[in-house]
């Protein structure tokens, strides 16, 4: 037997205090107080089941809640213990829930972290008068009539003459080709037309590839070539600032004078305070242009209906009169958005509409998919129908829910929705578009359902031939 001082005389005791270790953590993750949800078990400490969650969201809520026989049900997911609420019925009251007692400035702050914003900045932008003045802007300029069509028209124009140019080229990669051209007019939407941040889809790709590890709390650091292309972005909106003298949209101007002027956000933290907006403008924009025009060409009655439309439409088309377009927008962001809706509970002791009383500290959590993929609301779910939106069906539009709720309702949506109109009035109008082989090829990328519209997996793409009218 080696003497008391030698650590060899403690290993018979490391694998029973490791196994107590493991069997007070489990009990900490699944400890499930009265009145409190179900908690699904995963002997997975901390990671819990972010695993099997992240490999297919949809069948997992659905597996989980037909398991523990409960709508509502808390899940262990990367160190959050997380409840989702399974019934869309208790959306509404939860999405109207003050948000001092489910929060979401907590969960934008953390969020802040993955664009390189220090403590200091977050701060300043996400909570207080940063907070609430960020919003205010947001709901002024992204909605108001007259700087949503001025952005629109920024927009539309270079989609109109990018895709002009691609008239009479050869047949063409379509995700590889059309990516960069989208994420230019939202660019060009939202920056001054010709800002160096259009033409460098390559950073925003760069960065945008690590966001979901980024965005679940692993540090810049660990992802050198996203840090690369997030400082990248930040040197380039330094050097062309979307300051007074700008060009820019008026959204930028205003917050540019905010963070400057008023929060005075030193350099160049400012810069990189403007990135998040960029991002969110391109992120989930420039994936539903191209499912939206893939599922299009792949459905023959809805390329006739979509191109009639388009082609029927006036020089500077009224957006919202276009009813095929909306249709179609609808129904690919009902199969391909997967945004997660989450917030933060303030403090233990609320209890829900649905009687469930949640936990301080835990995270709150809805999935859209689930009503999207309900056969009860919408016939054949799994199946692409270009009309289901069109005549009796346009009411069911308002159970689609690709922009969140409440508090974090997306902001860009009336914007977003116009974009992707009049990129696919752009591409209609300009060519003759046909896909030269199947667009089976291109599949949705897995590992970042949850994360907003669907991204294409990499590599995937199809080629397209196109013809001049
Ligand atoms: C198809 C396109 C789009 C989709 C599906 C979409 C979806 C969403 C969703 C689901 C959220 C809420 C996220 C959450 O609850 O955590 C959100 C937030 C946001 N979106 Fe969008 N978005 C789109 C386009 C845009 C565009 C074009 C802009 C700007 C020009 C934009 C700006 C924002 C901003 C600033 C927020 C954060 C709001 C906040 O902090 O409360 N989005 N978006």
């Amino acid at each position: 037997m080696p003497p008391p001082f030698s650590p060899l005389f403690y290993l018979p005791y490391f694998p029973p205090l490791l196994l107590l270790f493991y069997a007070l953590l489990l009990l900490r993750q699944h400890r499930r107080l009265p009145g409190e949800p179900p908690v699904l078990f995963s002997p997975l400490p901390f990671l819990g089941s972010a695993l099997s969650f992240g490999k297919d969201p949809l069948a997992f809520l659905r597996a989980a809640s037909a398991a523990l026989g409960a709508s509502v049900f808390t899940v262990v997911l990367a160190g959050e213990r997380t409840t989702f609420f399974s019934d869309p019925a208790d959306w509404p009251p939860l999405l109207r829930t003050s948000p001092a007692v489910l929060r979401f400035d907590t969960i934008s702050a953390d969020t802040g972290a993955a664009f390189g914003l220090l403590p200091a900045t977050k701060e300043r932008l996400f909570y207080g008068e940063g907070g609430r003045e960020t919003h205010a802007q947001f709901a002024k300029f992204l909605s108001q009539p007259e700087h949503l069509s001025e952005m629109t028209a920024r927009a539309a124009s270079h989609l109109s003459s990018s895709l002009a140019e691609l008239a009479n080229s050869p047949p063409f990669p379509l995700v590889a080709i059309l990516s960069p051209i989208v994420y230019a007019a939202s660019m060009h939407a939202l920056l001054e037309p010709g800002h160096p941040l259009c033409a460098r889809y390559d950073l925003f790709a760069a960065y945008d590839k690590s966001f979901p590890l980024l965005v679940a709390g692993a540090p810049l650091a660990f992802f050198p070539a996203a840090k690369k292309a997030l400082d990248a972005m930040a040197s380039l909106l330094l050097a062309s600032p979307a300051g007074p003298a700008s060009a820019c949209s008026a959204l930028m101007r205003a917050r540019y004078e905010l963070f400057v002027d008023r929060l005075s956000i030193p350099l160049p933290q400012n810069a990189y305070s403007q990135v998040p907006i960029v991002w969110a403008a391109a992120a989930n924009t420039v994936p539903a242009c191209i499912w939206a025009l893939l599922y299009t060409l792949s459905h023959p009655s809805a390329h006739d209906a979509v191109a009639a439309e388009c082609r029927a439409s006036p020089a500077e088309p009224d957006y919202d009169a276009m009813p095929v377009l909306h249709s179609v927008i609808m129904e690919t962001l009902r199969v391909e958005s997967s945004s997660i809706t989450v917030r933060r509970v303030a403090a233990g002791g609320h209890v829900t509409k649905a009687g469930v009383q949640l936990r301080g500290g835990d995270r709150v959590a809805l999935f859209p998919p689930l009503k999207h993929f309900d056969p009860e609301l919408f016939e054949e779910p799994e199946e692409w129908r270009w009309d289901r939106f069109l005549g009796e069906g346009e009411k069911l539009a308002k159970e689609v829910m690709p922009f969140g709720g409440g508090v974090s309702y997306c902001p860009g949506r009336h914007f977003a929705l116009r974009e992707i109109k009049a990129f696919l009035c752009a591409v209609f109008k300009a060519v003759d578009v046909e896909l030269v082989g199947s667009a089976g090829g291109v599949r949705r990328d897995e590992a970042r359902v949850g994360l907003g519209v669907n991204q294409v997996r990499p590599g995937d793409d199809v080629l397209v031939k196109v013809k001049a009218l």
